[in-house]
């Protein structure tokens, strides 16, 4: 398969898509000169699941990794795990030199981006993401982050990896509902930017749904591309480029803020999230072309929700007036003016977003 570039000058970096790859990303590091120190960061059913085979491919490779694990769940992205992570690499010293290899999900990848970003005022990191949400969206772009009391990924940094080594085959012991969460992201690249991928999930449904080869390689790679091409021309999220990756999140952060993270994963509640952006679209743009059922129909055909039975829209409204894409006390949709292409929209009335929550 051919390697996808984020194109950042003296920073860019390679994403390097392929089955069976985990074995290799030990002469991939050596390659890259990535190999004097190495330490692998991971979740334990990432370790328990693929441990082994990572761990041959770096011995191979002349590499003898420390390997940190951090509990599982959202509450590993926080200070004390940094601070953890800091003492075990300082007690190893572990140099300038050295590479942080993140190996797992969103949660893993974020925590050890933070921790490259800040140890020693930056090391290497790269991304072997094992999620498809981390495949297909966190793992590339350079978002780093742990989480505070009042809200989450408030404290970060911009700080790219070196290198995207993704293995498809890993997502084999992904357990299902983790699976459809990480489709809802990729449903979010089709709308945003790629007419095409939107046909080609409405036709390979089967193929989506059971993890096809060729289906997890088309969407890993589309959605990868698009993610590149967005940072690429807007790093730091700050021309408005980037922030049409957060198609179908204004609702979605409300109703995660709302039910405290523990109901929905992510990427279901951006599934909920789209069906109202679809409304707002047609709506505000006239976007044709029913989007509104056609992104209903989808994503119910994935086994995503589509609702948000039983939450409050007045709560919801509330949470989204404190979400970071609001600006100047009025609220900013990403909406797309038709399929494949997507705006920030400032300044959508709130009525019209009351009628558009999908309850
Ligand atoms: P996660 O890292 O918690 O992983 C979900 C679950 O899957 C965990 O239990 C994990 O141990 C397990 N798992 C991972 N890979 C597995 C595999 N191959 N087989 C079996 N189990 C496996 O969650 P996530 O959904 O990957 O990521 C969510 C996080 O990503 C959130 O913290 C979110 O804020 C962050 N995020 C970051 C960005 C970004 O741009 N940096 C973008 C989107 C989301
Ligand atoms: N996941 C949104 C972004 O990376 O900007």
């Amino acid at each position: 398969m051919p390697t996808l570039t984020v194109p950042l000058a003296q920073r860019s970096y390679p994403i390097i898509i392929e089955p069976g790859l985990l074995a290799r990303v030990g002469a991939h590091l050596r390659q890259a000169g990535l190999h004097h120190q190495v330490a692998v960061v991971t979740q334990p059913p990432v370790a328990a699941s693929h441990g082994a085979r990572l761990r041959a491919g770096l011995e191979d490779a002349g590499i003898t990794p420390l390997v940190i694990e951090v509990p599982d769940g959202e509450a590993s992205k926080s200070l004390a795990q940094a601070s953890r992570l800091y003492d075990l690499l300082l007690q190893a010293r572990f140099e300038r030199g050295a590479t942080l290899l993140a190996f797992g999900g969103g949660v893993v990848g974020d925590l050890t981006g933070f921790v490259a970003a800040t140890y020693l005022r930056g090391i290497a990191f790269v991304q072997v993401p094992t999620t498809l949400l981390a495949q297909v969206d966190s793992s590339v772009g350079g978002k780093t982050a742990v989480n505070h009391e009042l809200g989450k990924n408030l404290i970060g940094a911009f700080y790219q990896p070196r290198a995207v080594y993704i293995d498809p085959q890993t997502l084999r012991s992904l357990p299902p509902r983790e699976y459809r969460a990480g489709l809802a992201e990729v449903v979010k690249c089709g709308f945003i930017a790629d007419a095409g991928l939107v046909g080609y999930l409405e036709q390979e449904m089967n193929a989506v749904r059971e993890q096809a080869p060729e289906a997890l390689e088309r969407m890993i790679q589309a959605s990868c591309r698009i993610k590149a091409e967005v940072v690429g021309a807007d790093e730091e999220d700050r021309t408005g480029r980037r922030a049409i990756l957060n198609y179908g999140h204004t609702l979605a952060h409300a109703i995660e803020a709302v039910c405290h993270y523990e109901e929905y994963r992510h990427g279901e509640a951006v599934a909920i999230g789209m069906v109202c952006a679809a409304r707002l679209s047609e709506e505000v743009l006239g976007c044709p072309g029913n989007l509104g059922e056609r992104t209903l129909a989808l994503l119910s055909a994935l086994g995503l929700p589509t609702r948000c039975a039983g939450l409050s829209p007045a709560r919801l409204l509330e949470a989204m007036a404190l979400d970071k894409k609001v600006q100047h006390g009025r609220l900013r949709f990403v909406l797309l003016p038709r399929v494949g292409a997507a705006k920030l929209v400032g300044d959508v009335p709130t009525e019209l977003v009351r009628r558009a929550i999908p309850v």
